[in-house]
C-alpha cells in the first residue's frame, strides 16, 4: 500500500519504557518489551515491504531485522539501513543473513563502497543519495524515491531515536505502532525520538489513537497521523 503522493506508506514502530526511552544510557535495550509485543513486531515486519533502522542501531544491537514467525513468512521485508558515512561493519548480521532476504544500504553519494569490505552479492543494494538536513545524514525524501523505485509500498521505521525524529521532522510518518512496557528508564536513557526543534505546540505533529491492546504486561497503542496520509 502506498501513500496518495506515491511514496511508501510509513509506520513508525516504537518499543519503549513508560517514559519513552528505548535504551539505557549505555545502549542496553534487550529487552524492554515482553515476548508478546516482540511477536507482534515480527508480524508487523512481515506486513511491510521494507523496514529501516539508523546506523547507530546496527552498530549497537547488530539486529537481523528479519520477520521470524512460525511458519516463516513467504517473503521477507527489504532491510534498509540509513548509513550516510558507510560505518556499519562488514561483520553485521544483516550481511550474514542475506540468504533470508535482501538488504539496502542508504548512503551518501560520495561514500566509498569498496572501503569497508561489505560483500558484493545480488541481495545487497546501495541507494546513493544526496545529503538531507544537517548535511551529515541522508535525505529521507530522496530515500523514499529510491524505495519507491525498488517497489516498496510500505516501510516500517524501527528506530533508533535519531532516525525516528528525522522521519517525523520530514513529515513522513503516517502511522505509529507504540509498544509500551511498564518500566521507567529515566532521563539518562535514550529517547525514542531525537530533537524536533519545535517552537510552538500548535505545530507539533499530532496523531489520533485508533486502538489500544494489552499484550501481557505491555500496551500496544496504534495511531494515525491527523490530516490523513499525505
Ligand atoms: N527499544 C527499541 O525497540 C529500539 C529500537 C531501535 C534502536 N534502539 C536503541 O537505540 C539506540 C540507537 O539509537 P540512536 O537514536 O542513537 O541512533 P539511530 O537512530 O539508530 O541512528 C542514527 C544514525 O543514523 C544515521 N542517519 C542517516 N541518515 C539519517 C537521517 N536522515 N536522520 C537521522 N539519522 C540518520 C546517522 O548516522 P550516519 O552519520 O552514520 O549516517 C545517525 O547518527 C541503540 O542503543 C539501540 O539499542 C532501541
Amino acid at each position: 500500500m502506498a501513500a496518495p503522493s506515491g511514496r511508501p506508506l510509513v509506520t513508525l514502530k516504537l518499543a519503549t519504557s513508560l517514559d519513552g526511552r528505548i535504551a539505557l544510557a549505555n545502549g542496553t535495550s534487550k529487552w524492554i518489551t515482553g515476548e508478546a509485543a516482540r511477536a507482534e513486531v515480527h508480524r508487523l515486519r512481515a506486513a511491510h515491504d521494507a523496514v529501516i533502522v539508523g546506523s547507530e542501531t546496527v552498530i549497537a544491537d547488530d539486529p537481523e531485522l528479519t520477520a521470524r514467525l512460525d511458519p516463516m513468512p513467504e517473503k521477507q521485508p527489504l532491510r534498509v539501513v540509513a548509513d550516510s558515512r558507510g560505518r556499519i561493519p562488514a561483520s553485521a548480521k544483516l550481511f550474514s543473513t542475506l540468504e533470508m532476504g535482501p538488504v539496502a544500504i542508504a548512503t551518501l553519494e560520495n561514500t566509498d563502497l569498496d572501503a569497508n569490505g561489505w560483500p558484493s552479492t545480488r541481495g545487497l543494494q546501495f541507494w546513493m543519495l544526496p545529503a538531507g538536513e544537517g548535511s551529515a545524514s541522508i535525505s529521507l525524501t530522496a530515500m523514499m524515491d529510491s524505495a519507491t523505485r525498488a517497489g516498496v509500498g510500505s516501510m516500517m521505521v524501527e528506530g533508533g531515536g535519531q532516525l525516528a525524529a528525522g522521519f517525523i521532522r520530514a513529515g513522513l510518518v503516517d502511522r505509529i505502532e507504540w509498544f509500551r512496557a511498564p518500566i521507567v528508564l529515566g532521563g539518562d536513557g535514550r529517547p525514542c525520538l531525537g530533537a524536533l526543534g519545535l517552537e510552538a505546540l500548535a505545530v507539533a505533529p499530532n496523531f489520533t489513537r485508533t486502538s489500544v491492546r494489552e499484550l501481557g504486561p505491555d500496551l500496544w497503542e496504534s495511531y494515525l497521523r491527523n490530516g490523513g496520509v499525505r
